[in-house]
């Protein structure tokens, strides 16, 4: 532990949410995973002959092996495939060891940081697929993420002809106006990331109800909001920016599907509004969290927006391909996305990934968590500031934009936690209450 920071969220505390995931949530995801290479044998074999039929019972036996080693509590084992991130798992690991101070005490799942038992697990997935050639390039979220993005298309829809007709009067809208859908867009885009998939273990979270009408009504349930620093600051750089000079947004981004959208129409906004002149999008390297969005997810979902017979929505999929073609998109992968690391040692792990994010003039992480890896994960009080919990992270203007789903929340009126707490026990972790919370200079 840093000195100066409380401990990490762990399962050792038996019935807190880290505890509860641990043992339930972590080894149905598992047993998901297992059905999905089971149901897909089928394909293995058409695509690969026996071979596909035998690295599909390679993978499977060893998902089972991870599970049993996690629901029997098992040592923390390094990770034997060579990959591009090995070596630094493996230190990671290491220095996980060297934290235990009894004689001959290994990680456990149970008794280290959550953050990162349950980074490792969907590490140790993915090491179990790429050991299993030929088929070691199957997601096996996928189709999951895919269910969602069909699921929700009512709501996706809805979005894109909302804006539509913003691109339309943009011009003709006064500065009041403007703020408005500005921030109309921001909470769409902060409600989307209710529908991950790894707290609902994998079962079907989409959006099916037109979330444009519900924006009001969940306004009382933003905890924090700091959507006028980040009106004032975009704003700002729009007013005082010299001609051919640059507004970045950097977007790390979170789930595919709905979420994904919701983040797309916020980012074609912000540059048709000139709020921004470029942005710039992280995604994640390989199959993360269920839901996460990787290169293949942002690339699937522009196309099928494209492909769709909807006038709007596939006008939506052409023009976001077209922004990609012009570079005022930009997709960015980065192996520290997917290490178990909290960002505060991001400079240090990740030095090209911390000097990209000081270019922005604003970076929004999306989701709940980039928001454990932006605190550490930690059982830091509620009312501590978010800029002391960041401890050091502060690569430019920053904004979590999360919906809460782990017992970690900073920068908390004195009072407010206690007062949810009363009424809601599990406040913390059901995703019904969302943040902008945002830290830099104003
Ligand atoms: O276990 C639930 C959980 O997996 C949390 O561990 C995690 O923080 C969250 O869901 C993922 O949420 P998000 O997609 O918002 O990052
Ligand atoms: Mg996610």
């Amino acid at each position: 532990m840093m000195a100066g920071s409380p401990a990490s969220l762990s399962g050792q505390d038996v019935g807190s949410f880290a505890y509860l995931t641990i043992k339930d949530r972590i080894p149905q995801i598992l047993t998901k995973a297992i059905d999905t290479l089971h149901r897909h044998k089928n394909e293995f074999f058409e695509k690969h002959g026996e071979k596909g039929t035998e690295a599909e019972k390679k993978a499977i036996s060893l998902l089972s092996k991870l599970r049993n080693e996690l629901q029997t509590d098992k040592p923390i084992i390094p990770f034997v495939e060579k990959f591009v991130d090995t070596d630094i798992w493996n230190q990671y690991l290491d220095y996980q060891q060297s934290l235990i101070n009894e004689n001959d005490g290994k990680p456990r799942w149970f008794y280290s940081p959550w953050l990162f038992v349950e980074c490792y697990m969907y590490r140790r997935i993915h090491e179990a697929i790429i050991q299993s050639p030929p088929i070691d390039d199957f997601d096996v979220f996928k189709e999951l993420k895919e269910k969602n993005f069909f699921e929700s298309q009512e709501s996706l829809v809805a979005l894109c002809t909302h804006l539509q007709e913003l691109r339309t009067t943009i011009e003709d809208l006064d500065e009041n106006q403007l703020k408005d859908e500005f921030f109309k867009l921001l909470q769409i885009s902060l409600w989307g990331n209710k529908c991950d998939l790894s707290l609902s273990g994998g079962e079907t979270s989409s959006q099916r109800t037109n979330i444009i009408n519900s924006v009001e009504e969940l306004k009382p349930f933003i905890l924090v909001n700091d959507m006028e620093h980040l009106w004032s600051l975009l704003n700002n750089c729009k007013k005082t920016r010299e001609k051919a000079s640059v507004t970045r947004v950097d977007v790390v981004l979170d789930n595919s599907g709905f979420e994904l959208v919701t983040d797309l129409v916020l980012a074609d906004f912000l540059l048709c509004s000139q709020l921004a002149t470029e942005i710039h999008f992280y995604g994640k390297t390989i199959p993360w969290f269920v839901s996460d969005t990787t290169v293949h997810d942002f690339n699937w979902l522009i196309e099928q927006m494209k492909g769709s017979n909807h006038k709007w929505m596939s006008k939506c999929g052409a023009d976001w391909e077209n922004s990609i073609k012009m570079g005022r998109w930009v997709y960015h992968d980065h192996i520290f996305w997917t290490l178990p690391h909290e960002f505060c040692v991001m400079s240090q792990v990740a030095p090209d990934l911390y000097a990209e994010l000081q270019k922005a003039h604003l970076i929004l992480f999306k989701g709940d968590l980039n928001y454990r890896k932006l605190t550490g994960d930690r059982k830091w009080a509620c009312t501590i500031p978010f800029h002391q919990a960041l401890r050091g992270f502060h690569p430019a203007p920053l904004c979590s934009v999360r919906t809460l789903k782990a017992e970690v929340q900073v920068g908390l009126q004195p009072g407010q936690a206690e007062q949810l707490a009363a009424s809601e026990p599990n406040w913390m972790t059901t995703g019904k209450y969302g943040i902008f919370q945002f830290d830099g200079p104003l």
